[in-house]
């Protein structure tokens, strides 16, 4: 059975209250649709773990830096309600723009530290935008659970930071990235690769994963980066934002690997930016 999609706060929060009154466990999975094996495992996770599945699809105009970027960003409301089918979701949240941003609309959260490094940097505002959207699905939907993919690593320590200190009573899950068989880290975004640019793609995780090796021997990223960096733009990559290893707790910048170290890329291929991690 397709799930119900509800639209409006007052109707989401009435399904809630009756679960709640139950004592039904709450899972949320926040998505801007498009969905792909990446988004399935978490609501996946989530259906392993709660009674009840929200699954949240709302592209977030606040978190969008570039207009263009908003403006393609892929839209397949149908075939996302079809693809949860499957997994059997209880409710597809797919917020009208106004219960999010009401006219009026006039509050930021905003994370300080882990922002200003990687995917903040190269995008200013983006994470204020996704502090602010998480905080508000989070208190609007009530969950106790809430999935994310370590496919934004940078963006699941921002919303577990913000959820602590907001003491939203929430447990954030964190999820492996989920791959395709070539390598590719899934993304909405990998639906605009043209199909030249498609068959290059999966070079930025092949190398990753070499550079992963040497760092595992004990080199410096200051001794191999550049190399790396230069292997992703002979293969068709036309900038990179960041090569880095950091810190996979609070993202301080390593030179040499150490436990809980993970490597951060985000590169450009013709127009679209694929970004990735991986443990080192
Ligand atoms: P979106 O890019 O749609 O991703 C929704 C969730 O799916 C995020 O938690 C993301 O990390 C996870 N995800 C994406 N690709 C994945 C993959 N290959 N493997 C595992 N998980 C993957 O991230 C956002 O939306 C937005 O910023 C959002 C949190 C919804 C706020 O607007």
């Amino acid at each position: 059975m397709i799930a119900p999609i509800v639209r409006t706060l007052a109707e989401l929060r009435d399904i809630t209250g009756t679960w709640r009154s139950r004592d039904e466990t709450i899972g949320v999975v926040p998505t801007m649709g498009a969905l792909h094996q990446g988004h399935l495992s978490l609501a996946r996770a989530a259906r392993d773990k709660c009674d009840r599945v929200i699954v949240t699809i709302f592209v977030n105009p606040m978190q969008f830096n570039d207009p263009d970027d908003l403006k393609n960003y892929p839209r397949t409301e149908d075939d996302d309600a079809r693809k949860l089918e499957s997994i059997g979701v209880d409710l597809i949240y797919v917020p009208a723009p106004d219960q999010i941003y009401p006219d009026g609309f006039a509050t930021t959260v905003s994370v300080s530290g882990l922002t200003n490094m990687l995917c903040g940097e190269a995008r200013p505002g983006h994470f204020d935008g996704v502090a602010t959207v998480v905080s508000k699905l989070f208190l609007q939907t009530a969950a106790d659970f809430a999935f994310f993919g370590e496919k934004d690593y940078q963006q699941l320590q921002i919303v577990r930071r913000m959820a602590a200190d907001l003491n939203i009573p929430i447990e954030v899950i964190g999820c492996p990235t989920i791959r395709e068989e070539d390598g590719l880290a899934m993304s909405s975004r990998n639906l605009l690769l043209s199909d030249r640019s498609r068959v290059y793609a999966p070079i930025l995780a092949e190398v990753m994963e070499d550079l992963r090796a040497q760092l595992n021997t004990g080199a410096a990223m200051s001794e191999v980066g550049a190399d790396a960096r230069a292997r992703i733009l002979a293969a068709g990559f036309n900038g990179i934002d960041y090569l880095e290893m950091r810190d996979g707790d609070d993202l301080s910048l390593l030179d040499r690997a150490k436990p809980d170290a993970r490597l951060f890329a985000a590169a450009w291929l013709a127009g679209v930016r694929l970004i990735d991690n991986i443990a080192i």
